[in-house]
């Protein structure tokens, strides 16, 4: 049996040791305790039968004031031998719940690899996330991420909420834009074969075949 509670300091070298075991993003011991002396109502954990901790969710709020009042996870993770239970559905429901009721968090964001396939169900089907961007290159070897938000209802205003839609619209639109030209500039780039940077040199003597770019097609001068 697995029961969810609200994480202690003592639990904090466990949940780093569980992180340790589930994931490539690590932290410092000492980003679990700001997070715990912050925030202690946003950090839950899973104890076993004999008290180890087998998943934890580590949370806060984000504190610059331009943005409108919401939560962040940081960090979430369940040891393999407890996953697929509910488990992390619980845990991330319990600090969803603390942000709304004592933060008066408007939502939650997060971030997930696009590779992600179980934690991107969790969110986008179980808990109701959805995207708001995507981040090119978040991560540390070079995936994108998906940031994710997930609206407190109750906390803000039908005209709120349709502000957030359109910016999650814009983003999309802005989004797709860049991969238009992103992917124009790419196959222009595949195109484009630049083989001579010296403008005497005919390429005759070495065989080499002469060419010059055109604005979409490559042409042999020759
Ligand atoms: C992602 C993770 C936290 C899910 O934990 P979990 O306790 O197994 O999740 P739950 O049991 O609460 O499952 C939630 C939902 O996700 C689904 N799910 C879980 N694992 C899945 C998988 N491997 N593939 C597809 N769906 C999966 C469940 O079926 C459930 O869906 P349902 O609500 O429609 O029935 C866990 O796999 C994990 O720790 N992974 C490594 C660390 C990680 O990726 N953390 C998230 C970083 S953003």
């Amino acid at each position: 049996m697995v029961c969810i509670r609200m994480a202690e300091v003592s639990d904090l070298i466990q949940m780093q040791t569980t992180n340790l075991w589930c994931l490539p993003e690590n932290y410092q011991m000492k980003y679990y305790f700001y997070h715990a002396l912050s925030w202690p109502q946003l950090l839950w954990v899973a104890e076993d039968h004999s008290g180890k901790i087998v998943g934890y969710v580590l949370a806060k709020m984000e504190e610059d004031d331009k943005e409108p009042r919401h939560g962040h996870i940081t960090s979430l993770a369940v040891l393999r031998t407890h996953r697929k239970r509910g488990v992390a559905t619980m845990l991330m429901r319990n600090t969803q719940r603390e942000m709304a009721k004592i933060f008066k968090a408007e939502y939650v964001s997060l971030h997930v690899r696009q590779s992600n396939a179980a934690a991107f169900h969790l969110y986008s089907q179980t808990l109701k996330y959805e995207i708001n961007d995507i981040e090119r290159g978040y991560y540390a070897d070079g995936e994108d991420a998906y940031d994710m938000r997930c609206v407190f209802e109750e906390n803000v205003s039908r005209e709120r909420r349709e502000e957030l839609t359109r910016e999650r619209e814009d983003n999309e639109r802005k989004r797709k834009e860049a991969d238009e030209k992103g992917e124009k500039a790419k196959k222009e780039g595949e195109k484009a074969t630049v083989v001579d940077v010296d403008e005497n040199d005919e390429g005759i003597e070495t065989g080499m075949e002469k060419l010059t770019v055109g604005d979409d097609q490559v042409q042999e001068s020759n």
